[in-house]
C-alpha cells in the first residue's frame, strides 16, 4: 500500500472456519478485488474470531493458509492491497482490551449474532463470543478505515464499532475515524442450493447445499443438478415465489454477465433440466480458472508465507500508530 496516499481506506475480513464458497466470491471477494484500484484496501483472515467456536488447531492452521490462497486466487493483489492474518498483528488484541472498557455489558448481550451463536453453542458460551464485536471494532478502527464492506449479518457490529469510536473520541479527543458500512451496488446474496430461503453458509452440514471454490467441475454440475427449485417449470426471476430458480439465475448471471431478462428469454419453453445443466456448466467455467490458480498458490507455501509476512508488517506499521495514540490518551505510562 502506498504511504501517505490520499485514497480512502477499506478494511474487511473473513473467518477461516471452512473452505470458502461461491457465496463468498459473489458477496465479498468479487467486490474486494474491484475496490483495489480506487481504495487503500486491507484484507484480513480473522483467525482470532474463529476461535470463539472451538477449533482443531491443525485444521485452523491449514484453513488459514487455504483462505489466504483463495483470496489471492480470486484476485486480491498483494502489491495493491495489504493481505494479512489477524493474529500476526498484536495490536488487534491490545486495542480490544482498551475498547472492552468502553463497551457495555447490556449492549453486547443484545447483539443478534451473540444471541444466535449462544443458542447454537449452549455448551460453550465463552467470553470471547461475547466480546467478538469489540475485536471486530478494533480490526476496523486500528486502520482508520473509511468504509467496511460487510454483509447484512454484520451491520449491527459495524453500528457498534461506530458507537465505540464515538464514545472514545468524545471521552478523550478525536482518535478514531468513524467508519461507514459499504454495501455493494448489486447485492449478490447466494442462497443454499437445498434451502433457497436461507443464505449459503460454509457451516451448513448438507454438502449439496454449497459450492466450494475448490469443487471440481463435475461436483459443481452435480450439485446444481440437484438444486431445489419448484414445481412450475418456468425460468423467471421472482425471489419471493421462486427462490430456487432465482438463486440459479443469479449464479448464471454472475458467471456469464447475461441479464435476467435475457436468461428468461433463453430458457423460455425449456424444462429445468436444460436450465440447470447450462447453469452448472457456466458456473464450472467461471470457477475453474480460480481453482487452478488456487492449486498453484497453495503448492508454493514459501511464497504464500512471504506474502503474509509482508502483509502483517505493513498492517502492523499502520496499527501501531493508532495504538500508540490510544495508549497515550488512556494514560498508559511510556518510557
Ligand atoms: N465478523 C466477520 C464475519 O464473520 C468477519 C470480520 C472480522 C470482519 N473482522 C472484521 C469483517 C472486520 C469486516 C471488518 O463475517
Amino acid at each position: 500500500m502506498e504511504e501517505n496516499s490520499t485514497k480512502k481506506v477499506i478494511l474487511s475480513g473473513i473467518q477461516p472456519s471452512g473452505i470458502l464458497t461461491i457465496g463468498h466470491l459473489a458477496g465479498a471477494l468479487k467486490n474486494w478485488v474491484a475496490l483495489q484500484d480506487s481504495f487503500s484496501c486491507l484484507y484480513m483472515i480473522a483467525n482470532m474470531h474463529a476461535i470463539t467456536v472451538r477449533q482443531n488447531a491443525a485444521d485452523l492452521r491449514r484453513r488459514t493458509l487455504e483462505t489466504a490462497a483463495l483470496f489471492l486466487a480470486a484476485g486480491v493483489d498483494p502489491e495493491k492491497s495489504v493481505l494479512f492474518i489477524q493474529s500476526q498483528v498484536p495490536e488487534h488484541a491490545q486495542l480490544t482490551w482498551v475498547l472492552n472498557t468502553f463497551a457495555g455489558y447490556g449492549e453486547l448481550g443484545k447483539m443478534t449474532q451473540f444471541k444466535d451463536k449462544s443458542a447454537k453453542n449452549a455448551e460453550n458460551i465463552n467470553c470471547g463470543l461475547f466480546t467478538y464485536p469489540v475485536l471486530m471494532a478494533s480490526d476496523i478502527l486500528l486502520y482508520q478505515a473509511d468504509a467496511v464492506p460487510v454483509g447484512e449479518d454484520q451491520k449491527q457490529h459495524l453500528e457498534l464499532t461506530r458507537n465505540l469510536a464515538q464514545r472514545f473520541n468524545y471521552y478523550y479527543s478525536d482518535t478514531f475515524k468513524i467508519p461507514e458500512p459499504y454495501i455493494p451496488k448489486i447485492g449478490s446474496r447466494i442462497m443454499s442450493l437445498q434451502d433457497p430461503t436461507s443464505k449459503m453458509s460454509k457451516s451448513d452440514e448438507n454438502q449439496n447445499s454449497l459450492i466450494y471454490l475448490n469443487d471440481s467441475n463435475e461436483e459443481i454440475i452435480n450439485k446444481i443438478k440437484r438444486a431445489v427449485t419448484d414445481s412450475n417449470a418456468e425460468v423467471r426471476f421472482d425471489e419471493a415465489n421462486k427462490p430456487g430458480v432465482s438463486n440459479l439465475m443469479t449464479l448464471y448471471h454472475l458467471a456469464t454477465g447475461i441479464s435476467f431478462e435475457d436468461i428468461e428469454k433463453e430458457f423460455a419453453g425449456h424444462g429445468y433440466g436444460d436450465f440447470k445443466l447450462s447453469v452448472g456448466k457456466a458456473v464450472a467455467d467461471w470457477i475453474a480458472p480460480l481453482r487452478e490458480r488456487y492449486n498453484e498458490i497453495i503448492k508454493d507455501k514459501k511464497r504464500l508465507e512471504s506474502i503474509l509476512i509482508y502483509g502483517a508488517e505493513e498492517a502492523h506499521k499502520i496499527a501501531r500508530k493508532t495504538l500508540d495514540k490510544v495508549y497515550k490518551k488512556v494514560g498508559f505510562v511510556r518510557f
